[in-house]
């Protein structure tokens, strides 16, 4: 890999654990004003200082993201299909490579639909971003999708999409935890993060699943409904952090969710000069 290549990535992993914790907002761009980022912006910007990356499309980068903001941006780069539509897979590129340096962004991201009907389409899709990445630097991070079919999420399946992605020359994967996740781990050259997925009954539902994913060899989290559906995104977001760079427990980062939560709601000090009695 070249210099600018190995550069971009090693933006995203900052820091001693050299994992990362990315934040996901780009699912408006197949599901439309999804809950709690229909205004886009405000969902974000409190989240970007405690964010080691940012995924998300052009539109929303150049709407939602002040450009002065120096957290890496991974962008998405395919799409062209709608949650109204029946098959989810028939993505196209949708944004190019030039694009993509223009906005100076640390990665491209593209969805790829293994066993799905244009399965075909989408592989040949990272095949050819991935040239075009090797090409100007830029890393490729495939996202195994399921579309509708949530239930594909087991080792077996997770294992042979993330493996045909490497295969192709991702430099990066994003994929689901499952039962049995350290397989897919195991099968797949390249780092892996692990997405959420809807949203989960508790925080410590998410917290155990960020947790299990690392634990097992994962190199990181790329969330976003199980921060910005939350009650507290901020806290969620900074609890997540104490797993995936600190490799706190669940109870821990839920501790830490709950100090952060306590903090925030906190009085301001009074500044005022105390009245003297007379
Ligand atoms: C789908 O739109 C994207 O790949 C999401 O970025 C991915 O699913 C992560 O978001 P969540 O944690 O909400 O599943």
């Amino acid at each position: 890999m070249g210099w600018g290549l190995t550069n971009r990535i090693a933006r995203m992993f900052p820091g001693k654990s050299g994992n990362s914790v990315m934040v996901a907002v780009d699912h408006g761009y197949f599901m439309g004003p999804t809950r709690n980022l229909e205004s886009a912006g405000a969902t974000i910007a409190p989240l970007l200082p405690y964010a080691d990356a940012i995924a998300l499309t052009r539109g929303i980068l150049r709407t939602s993201v002040p450009p002065a903001s120096t957290v890496p941006i991974v962008l998405r780069v395919s799409g062209g299909v709608t949650i109204l539509k029946d098959d989810l897979s028939e993505e196209t590129i949708t944004t190019s490579m030039e694009e993509a340096l223009r906005l100076n962004v640390s990665a491209v991201a593209l969805s790829v639909f293994v066993g799905a009907p244009h399965e075909h389409q989408s592989l040949t899709n990272l095949a050819k971003l991935v040239d075009d990445g090797e090409r100007h630097g830029m890393p490729v991070l495939a996202i195994t999708a399921v579309g509708k079919e949530l239930e594909k999420r087991d080792a077996r399946y997770l294992a042979l999409a993330c493996r045909v992605a490497a295969e192709l020359g991702a430099h990066l994967v994003k994929t689901y935890y499952c039962e049995g996740f350290s397989k897919v781990v195991e099968a797949c050259p390249v780092p892996i993060v692990v997405a959420g997925g809807p949203k989960l009954a508790t925080i410590e539902d998410a917290f155990a699943l960020a947790h299990s994913a690392i634990a097992e060899g994962a190199r990181g989290i790329d969330m976003g409904r199980n921060i910005w559906q939350s009650e507290h995104p901020v806290a969620m977001l900074k609890a997540l952090r104490t797993i995936v760079h600190d490799a706190a427990t669940v109870r821990e980062a839920a501790d830490a969710y709950q100090e952060e939560i306590s903090v925030s709601l906190r009085p301001a000090a009074t500044t005022a000069p105390r009245r003297r009695k007379v």
